[in-house]
């Protein structure tokens, strides 16, 4: 039996599809090692607790209404629900762990540890006040985790506005490998409300027991993990990828159309380009056909996820010609897609995870970030690992159709599917017994079952 067995965990995700499935995978791992869990989650987005007959989920009333849940401004989303999930969770935290204490007679002999997404920012009186520790987790790169903290500096300092477009190509010294015209993009969306949130992150995570990036790894965050150490001082865990320990997503908060597997049975190896813009981003109407008709001309087969939210003003005008060579879903099951012998490339937005699902599974990527972390991971993906492609944010339908062909060519596509390979070895090993998430892993094991 391992020797952590009678060791309990309590996990409280954010409710948002990039940071749930990352937290349940890490769920799915502790509980392999011999830990109890307990899912504490929000009303909106709750995760499916059939899926996961071996966790206890406990749900509180987030007392969101449907038009603020419905809103596509995240940091608004995610203010509204730190302000009205904070009572609820300290009442279910505090009767959870009384119960505990009435069962081991001692507060002291409780063996429990909290795991918070990095997004809620109330937990640290709540969790001191119980004596409970708690660790945070982060679903991002290290360094785009790091680096956002110096975005409120760059506002204030210099970078708005951008006086000089000569300038745009110049890389920003503070926040590599990062672009000015990136900066301005994320300076652009990101709003003094988001500015003082994360500074209570970085407070919080301060303030922690731990830092736990489930979604990254040493390889893939050489560049940071020293400076993160000094910044956040506190332990630093670096696991992932994390799905590569429990392949397959059981905690989609969407409906996964499988009808696309068998069609990529049919397509020949290596030719399909995969489009996905993660679970929040939406696009308008003229950018969906602009992609449409960029996919189309390409001349390549297409298997593109549209969700039923993703285009402000719907779909209606899809022409049937885009169909003739392509196949669009909801939902895809993401990462049995990107295994496909079938998949060729990845038209992304750059989320983390699924930056790292492609990276995985050896798949070069078309960059198309839209905000946020998204900027910076790109940039990783096309001017350090160069295992992609950059579209520089136009979505015009002659650029895509240029950038798939050329991913496609022998000459340029066959020197970024190389180094993608190559990169897909470095990762995989990571996870492998004496790799270095398969150290950091238990490292944290006995960290959190030393409390
Ligand atoms: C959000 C932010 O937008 C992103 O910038 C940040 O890095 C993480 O949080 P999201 O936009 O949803 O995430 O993107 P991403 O991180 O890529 O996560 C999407 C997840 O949904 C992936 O695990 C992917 O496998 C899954 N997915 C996506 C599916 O299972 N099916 C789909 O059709 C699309």
């Amino acid at each position: 039996m391992d020797k952590s067995n009678g060791l309990r965990v309590i996990l409280f995700p954010l409710p948002l599809q990039g940071c749930i499935n990352p937290m349940i995978q890490l769920a799915k791992i502790l509980h392999s090692r011999g830990f109890s869990i307990t899912v504490i989650h929000t009303r909106f987005n709750a995760p499916k607790a059939s899926s996961h007959p071996l966790f206890t989920f406990l749900q509180i009333q987030d007392a969101l209404s449907e038009t603020e849940t419905s809103t596509h401004d995240v940091t608004l989303l995610l203010t509204l629900l730190n302000r009205s999930c904070e009572s609820p969770f300290r009442e279910c935290l505090t009767k959870l762990l009384q119960s505990a204490d009435s069962k081991t007679g001692e507060e002291k002999q409780r063996n429990c540890s909290l795991i918070h997404d990095s997004g809620w920012i109330f937990t640290q009186p709540i969790a001191k006040s119980l004596n409970l520790p708690r660790l945070v987790l982060n679903t991002y790169k290290v360094s785009s985790f790091r680096d956002h903290f110096v975005l409120p500096q760059l506002r204030r300092e210099m970078y708005l506005p951008l006086q000089d477009s000569e300038q745009d190509d110049d890389p920003v010294q503070e926040f590599p490998p990062l672009l000015k015209k990136d900066l301005i993009q994320i300076l652009d969306k990101e709003t003094e409300i988001l500015d003082s949130y994360t500074k209570m992150i970085l407070e919080t995570t301060k303030a922690s027991s731990g830092l736990i990036f489930v979604s990254s790894c040493e390889e893939l965050d050489q560049d940071s993990l020293s400076q993160a150490r000094e910044d956040f001082q506190v332990p630093i865990f670096t696991i992932g990828p994390s799905h590569s320990y429990f392949p397959g997503s059981s905690s989609s908060l969407f409906t996964v159309d499988d009808t696309c597997i068998p069609w990529l049975d049919k397509q020949e190896d290596k030719s399909v380009i995969y489009v996905s813009f993660g679970s929040i981003t939406t696009i308008s109407e003229a950018e969906f056909m602009e992609i449409a008709w960029g996919l189309r001309n390409s001349n390549q087969p297409f298997l593109w996820v549209v969700r039923v939210d993703s285009v402000v003003h719907g779909t209606e005008r899809i022409d049937e010609q885009l169909h003739e060579k392509g196949k669009i879903v909801n939902w895809a099951p993401q990462q049995e897609v990107l295994k496909h012998r079938a998949i060729g490339g990845f038209l992304t937005h750059n989320g983390w995870n699924s930056t790292v699902e492609s990276v995985f599974e050896g798949v070069p990527m078309i960059c198309l970030p839209f905000e946020w972390d998204q900027l910076l991971n790109a940039r990783f993906v096309t001017d350090v690992w160069m295992v992609g492609l950059h579209l520089e944010g136009r979505i015009e339908r002659n650029v895509i159709e240029g950038v798939i062909r050329r991913l496609f060519s022998e000459a340029e596509g066959k020197a970024i599917r190389e180094r993608m390979e190559l990169l897909k070895e470095k990762v995989r090993r990571s996870v492998k017994p004496k790799g270095s998430s398969y150290r950091s892993l238990q490292h944290l094991i006995d960290y959190i079952s030393s409390f």
